[in-house]
Formats: C-alpha cells, structure tokens, sequence
C-alpha cells in the first residue's frame, strides 16, 4: 500500500514536471519577440531606430558597413536592453553580395530563434552626395543610386521569402524629396524614387498582410555628409530658421517614429510617406 501510494506520488510528479516543462516551452514560443533587419544600424539614425526597436521588445539583426567596431556597441546596447542582437557587414550597394548576407542573416535566425524569418526590414543605410547638377558624374550617380536604390530595390526583393505574413517595410526617404535644395538632385531623385517604390510594395505584398511605408527625414545631426548638419554652423543656422519648430533634427527624433511603426498601434499606416521634419519648409 505504502509503496503503491509512493508510486503514485512520483507518477503525479513526473507528470507535473512534464506538464510545467511543456508550459514553459509554450510560454517561450508564444512570447517570442519580432525581429527586425535594420540596414545601416551601426551609426545615425540607424542606430538610434535599432535601439529603439529594442526599447519595444523587438530583436534586432543589424547591419554596418565598415565600421563592425561601432556595430558591436549597438549589439552590447541592445543586449544589455534584454533583446536579441547580432550585426553582420553588407554593402548595401553590392547587389551580388546579398544572397551571402541572406544566407549569413537566416542562418543566424534558425540558431538562435528556430526559424529563418524576420518580420521587419528597415531600409536604411545610406552616404551622403552633395553635388550640383552641372557636375555630378556618372560615377557619383551609379555609387548613390546603387546604395539607396537598386540597393533597396533587390535587398526587399530578396529578403521578401523570409518576412512573416503581417511583416512590414520601412523605407527612409528624405525631406529633399519633397522640397530642393541646390546640390541635391541625384540624391533627392533616388529618395523620390525609393518612396513611389514603397506605394508598389505596399500594393502588390497587401495579400500577405505585409505594409510599406516610408518615413522621410529632415536634416539631422548624425555623421551623414561628414556631418555637416552638426558641425556647420551656418547649415544648422539656415536649417533651424527654416523648421517650425526652430532647430535642426536629432537621432532621436527619428528612431521612435521607426518603431512605432513597427507596433500593433500603426496597423492600418499603409504605402504612407511619413515626414519626421520638425516642420521643415512648410
Ligand atoms: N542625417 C540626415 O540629415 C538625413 C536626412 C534625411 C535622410 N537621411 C537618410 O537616413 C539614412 C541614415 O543616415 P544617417 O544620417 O544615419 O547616416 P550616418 O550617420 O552617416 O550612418 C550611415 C549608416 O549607413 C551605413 N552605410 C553607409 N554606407 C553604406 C553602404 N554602402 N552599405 C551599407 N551600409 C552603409 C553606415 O555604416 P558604417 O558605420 O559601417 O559606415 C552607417 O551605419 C540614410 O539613408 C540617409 O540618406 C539622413
């Protein structure tokens, strides 16, 4: 009898255990955080939207071109926020390398998560040209509209097998898309042409519930142009007088907008350029 109840007593445990141990394991599936792919996230705004994210409870897969050293502290931010992050190098203008970085990124995403998908794609990386339309070469052209077009354009394109249904795309455009400034008319065209790209993305991944948007900055103190913005006083000068709310943009201004978007709450915000100017050239 003392042995049949005692045996009782470990057959209920062991059943508990295994009860506790499948509720856990539903519990780590069911809260599994999204995951974003921020392009450029090692500096600027990229990273300021890669911490941001995380701020949200979002992972983050984040990506530099050069400078791994800077990519590394964000990954440490990011971590230290209690998120995933890893960094990996891309040059967002080398169409050809994409299908490695793909493969480098999803295969990071099944070690880790268990699966190879990711559920936002943030089109962001991006260097400055500054160049008046007499002068501009055919090889500053090439160089700019690789990265923030042909780039973007074949990054979406081969990156789309592995966002979830319900994913989103953010694209970052420019405030000299919509207003000129002279020296701007090949960066300010591609920026231009990145945001009626997002309309099409928008319209034609709407069946798998994905959406597009774009979000369009003004002039931000980041390195962006040698940061020029920042450091030159009379381009901060001529920018704040001309923004509403009299000062020129900081990273984090941006990055919040970002991760906004990539909440619940931004649900229905669809093929939208989303000025995040302070009120520039109105
Ligand atoms: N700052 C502004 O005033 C402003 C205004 C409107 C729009 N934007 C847009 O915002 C985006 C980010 O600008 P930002 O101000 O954050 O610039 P940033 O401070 O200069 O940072 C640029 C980021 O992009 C990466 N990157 C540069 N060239 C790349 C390439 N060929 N391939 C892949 N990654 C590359 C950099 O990586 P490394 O660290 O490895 O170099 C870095 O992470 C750009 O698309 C820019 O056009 C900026």
């Amino acid at each position: 009898m003392i042995f049949a109840n005692i045996g009782l007593i470990v057959a209920s445990k062991m059943v508990g255990n295994r009860l506790n141990f499948a509720i856990s394991k539903f519990k780590t599936m069911s809260t599994k955080s999204k995951v974003a792919l921020v392009t450029g996230g090692s500096r600027g705004l990229g990273r300021n939207m890669a911490i941001n994210l995380a701020k949200k409870g979002i992972d983050v897969v984040l990506t530099y071109n050069s400078n791994k050293e800077e990519a590394d502290k964000v990954v440490a931010e990011i971590q230290s926020l209690g998120q995933r992050a890893a960094a990996f190098q891309l040059n967002a203008g080398d169409v050809k390398s994409f299908d490695n970085f793909l493969k480098q990124v999803t295969a990071h995403l099944k070690d880790t998560n268990g699966n190879t998908n990711f559920d936002f794609l943030i089109n962001n990386a991006g260097t400055a040209l500054y160049s008046p339309f007499a002068e501009t070469t055919e090889e500053q052209f090439d160089n700019a509209i690789n990265i923030h077009y042909k780039g973007v354009f074949f990054l979406t394109q081969k990156a789309l097998p592995f966002i979830n249904d319900g994913g989103r795309i953010i694209n970052i455009s420019s405030g000299l898309a919509r207003f000129a400034y002279p020296g701007s008319s090949a960066y300010g065209s591609m920026k231009g042409a990145i945001e009626v790209l997002t309309r099409y993305l928008a319209k034609e991944l709407g069946a798998r519930q994905i959406g597009a948007n774009v979000v369009a900055p003004g002039a931000i103190e980041t390195d962006f142009g040698g940061g020029r913005v920042r450091d030159n006083k009379e381009i901060n000068d001529y920018v704040a007088a001309a923004t509403a709310l009299g000062r020129v943009g900081l990273p984090d201004d941006i990055g919040g907008v970002v991760a906004f978007l990539c909440t619940e709450d931004a649900r229905w915000i669809n093929g939208q350029r989303i000025e995040v100017s302070g009120g520039v050239n109105l």
